[in-house]
């Protein structure tokens, strides 16, 4: 089938490349000419494993093409996957300005019937406000052409975003109405194969599934993280009360890591803009803003640590931390909660040296440089004079360290961990002073 994807931003990207992985004709379309010049080039504008050769492969066999011309991307596809950013507003609804510029481009181009697809995360009735903006500018230009809008949320993990979208759980589709039904069945049916993954249903549910699937695996970390501020207080172990409920097949062992909270592109972005959304319907979502609140508390919590061990003024002091990303596999710095410790603890007078497997680069883009903040080539290089360890992100390298190297190196034996990566007893058999989350000390 062809296909057009707009948008070669995470999701676009990974759904085109696995789109022609399949077998699909597959086009590219992004207004940024250097993103475009780059992947032909074989430059790919993320890290994600998996992603690199998929896309050189098959821009080799031409199943995968990028371009800036928009007519041309728009008279190669049957269906059209709208997946440019929906970036938050100032008061964090999803702003739609790119969505609907990209539904006025293809009604602008399109000379036959086309389906027309919502990949990027978009708020419960954007496919409504798409079809107005296809149907208007159709009539500005005096063409009578048959069109559908369809939902089609994706689901994919950065860091596991081709297995996710190669491997999909469940296929959501929301239509209007029965005509586009076949079409999403020809385009998924390479991924449909062993058993019926699709779930259709009217384009208002769809868009809400995607926001009610996010907001609901935030409100379990939020849940944990505040189960783990109380077994702290209480003088328990958070870990194995994790352990304890994750047995009953209910509440599963998925999504209830406590830590010093959740960060990235969608969490964030998707709690808050479905706040706005309900309070738009004069609602107030008790549930979705505590969700919210707490993390956003969380992400102080191991600064506060810090300060609680060394003072509130660390002038003098050096910090080693391990881990910048917002999780582990990506380059990611998306509201990161390295970057309010960073921020603290820079702003208390502290230096930190700092190292990431991955986004050392994304770092330096961030904050510049700094004296405050020095980026260094290896984990162990962070560790040398510094008066403690953080651990912001659970990076598989950081599991199993040297201890005895760690001690050695720092001046002071003392581990901040946001991810309760290790065994207080063990660490404390070693001589270190070792804080994690909901652990007690
Ligand atoms: C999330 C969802 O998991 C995907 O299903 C969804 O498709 C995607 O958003 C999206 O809307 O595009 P992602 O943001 O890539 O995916 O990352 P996650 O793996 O979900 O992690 C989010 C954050 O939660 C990370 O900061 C992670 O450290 C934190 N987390 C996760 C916890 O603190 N505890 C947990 O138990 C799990």
């Amino acid at each position: 089938m062809k296909v057009t994807v707009f948008g070669i931003g995470y999701v676009g990207l990974v759904q085109a490349a696995v789109m022609a992985e399949v077998g699909h004709d597959v086009v590219c379309v992004d207004v940024d000419q250097t993103k475009v010049d780059n992947l032909k080039k074989g430059i790919i504008p993320i890290y994600e494993p998996g992603l690199t050769p998929l896309v050189e492969e098959h821009y080799a066999s031409g199943r995968l093409q990028f371009t800036t011309d928009a007519k041309e991307a728009v008279a190669h596809g049957d269906v059209q996957f709208i997946a440019v950013g929906t970036p938050p507003d100032e008061d964090g609804s999803a702003d739609l300005k790119y969505v609907l510029a990209v539904a006025e481009t293809i009604a602008t181009y399109m000379s036959e019937p086309k389906v027309i697809i919502t990949k990027s995360t978009v708020p419960v009735g954007t496919a409504d406000k798409v079809t107005a903006k296809v149907q208007q500018t159709l009539q500005s230009l005096n063409k009578s052409l048959a069109f559908d809008v369809v939902s089609n949320p994706e689901f994919l993990k950065e860091g596991a975003a081709v297995n996710d979208c190669m491997r999909p759980d469940r296929i959501v589709v929301g239509t209007f109405n029965e005509r586009p039904v076949d079409l999403m069945r020809e385009l998924y049916e390479p991924f449909n194969r062993n058993h019926d993954k699709m779930v259709f249903m009217d384009v208002r549910s769809a868009e809400l599934t995607k926001y009610a699937a996010n907001c609901m695996l935030a409100t379990k970390i939020s849940f944990m993280n505040e189960m783990a501020n109380l077994a702290e207080l209480l003088g328990a172990d958070i870990e194995h009360v994790r352990k304890g409920i994750g047995s009953d097949p209910r509440i599963g062992y998925h999504f209830i890591y406590p830590g010093c909270g959740y960060g990235g592109s969608c969490f964030p972005k998707d709690v808050q803009a479905l706040i706005r959304t309900s309070e738009g319907e004069q609602y107030q979502p008790k549930i979705l803003q505590a969700v919210e609140a707490v993390n956003n508390q969380q992400k102080y919590k191991l600064p506060n640590l810090v300060k609680r061990h060394f003072g509130e003024q660390l002038a003098g002091k050096t910090f080693a931390l391990w881990g910048l990303s917002f999780k582990p596999n990506t380059d990611d710095m998306r509201e990161a909660s390295s970057r309010v410790l960073i921020d603290e603890l820079t702003a208390a007078g502290a230096t930190i040296k700092a190292f990431d497997p991955e986004a050392m680069e994304e770092t330096q883009r961030i904050y510049g440089v700094r004296d405050d903040l020095e980026l260094v080539g290896t984990k162990e290089a962070a560790l040398k004079g510094a008066d403690a360890l953080i651990i912001c992100t659970e990076w598989k390298q950081f599991r199993a360290p040297d201890f005895d190297v760690i001690k050695q190196q720092l001046k002071q034996a003392v581990l901040f961990d946001g991810r309760n990566m290790f065994e207080p007893q063990r660490l404390s058999k070693k001589g270190f002073i070792y804080y994690a989350i909901g652990r007690g000390e």
